[in-house]
């Protein structure tokens, strides 16, 4: 095993469900190997800001079902700068910090992989975001509690559809992919879904609207990413009421309603099992890479894989909405 002391965890981003498990697995297991471990709060700003202090297992009781994360998080455009790191770089060294475990997303591994080279500091990323959009990685932390309050949201809405025999546009989160989307629609019986994957979405339901099918369905419900290339849900039903006025139209935006909450099963299981990998993984003597789960196994990947680009929704998954919403 490589010679690290002490080890510094932050997370950083948005949010998600399940981050404060990985955070008491990380905590512990390093507490487990007799390592000394540091909490970073406010993610990458609380490293150049010096707002850094000592863990020990008490820290993490009674956290691993909450949502949030106790060590809170904050995007920090300092960090960008080589100036800026370097200071994050100078406080590591003042708590003889040697590696450091960055629970986030892709931006977050993008400083955490310049930060490594620039400063030979092993690093190690955890994959959390309700997006599930992280290339190289099956799962992310908090999608699957995320995709369920989606699933609760819908199902409630669907109740009121149906006495009404509406047509409703539900915008769930997913700024640049459709997972929320796609596997809400799915689990919820959805009669369409819009993602910013798909150029001509938006079309696609333009003329299933105008269809004969919907005339027979008490309710239709679209789920709508809020960065669909046609844009959100409100300014979609706009044009929807204009072309087809007799579509009673309602909308629901679920917002930052899906970041929060207790985490699932799945979501504690997992970031347990990423945290002591990721303490392993360090120990063991590897750096700037993510660790994931593939295949319900863990892996790892270098973060220039993780960032390169961003995961791929299954097209067979993308037809089943259509041939499922006959
Ligand atoms: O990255 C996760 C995500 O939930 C996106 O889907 C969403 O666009 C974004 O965070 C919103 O984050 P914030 O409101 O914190 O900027």
């Amino acid at each position: 095993m490589v010679n690290i002391k002490t080890i510094g965890i932050l997370t950083s981003g948005g949010d998600s469900p399940g981050m404060n498990a990985a955070i008491r697995a990380v905590v512990r297991t390093s507490i487990y190997y007799g390592r000394e471990i540091y909490g970073i709060r406010n993610g990458f700003r609380g490293l150049l800001e010096d707002n850094i202090e000592i863990m020990n297992s008490q820290s993490v009781s009674n956290i691993i079902h909450t949502g949030g994360t106790i060590l809170k998080t904050a995007r920090c455009d300092e960090f960008k700068t080589e100036e800026g790191r370097k200071k994050a770089y100078d406080n590591l060294k003042k708590h003889g910090i040697d590696a450091l475990v960055v629970i986030g997303g892709d931006g977050s591994f993008a400083g955490a992989e310049l930060f490594c080279n620039e400063f030979q500091v092993p690093v190690v990323g955890i994959p959390a975001t309700i997006d599930n959009d992280i290339r190289g990685t099956d799962y992310t932390i908090g999608y699957d509690t995320a995709l369920n309050t989606v699933v609760q949201a819908v199902d409630k809405i669907r109740d009121t559809a149906s006495a009404h025999n509406r047509l409703f546009f539900i915008e769930v989160m997913g700024r640049q992919s459709g997972f929320l989307a796609l596997n809400g629609g799915l689990a919820t019986g959805a009669e369409a879904i819009l993602v910013p994957e798909i150029e001509d979405d938006y079309d696609k339901l333009m003329e299933y609207l105008g269809d004969e099918t919907l005339k027979h369905k008490k309710s239709s419900m679209v789920l709508v990413a809020e960065g669909d290339q046609a844009g959100g849900a409100f300014s979609i039903s706009q044009k929807v009421k204009e072309k087809f006025p007799h579509y009673s139209v309602r909308v629901t935006i679920l917002g930052h309603l899906q970041r929060g909450g207790s985490p699932s099963a799945i979501d504690r299981i997992n970031a347990g099992r990423l945290g002591v990998s990721a303490v392993e993984a360090l120990l063991a003597g590897e750096r700037d890479i993510m660790v994931g789960i593939r295949n319900s196994k863990i892996i790892y990947n270098s973060f220039a894989l993780s960032k390169h680009d961003l995961r791929k929704l299954d097209s067979k998954m993308l037809d089943m909405i259509n041939m499922l919403a006959v």
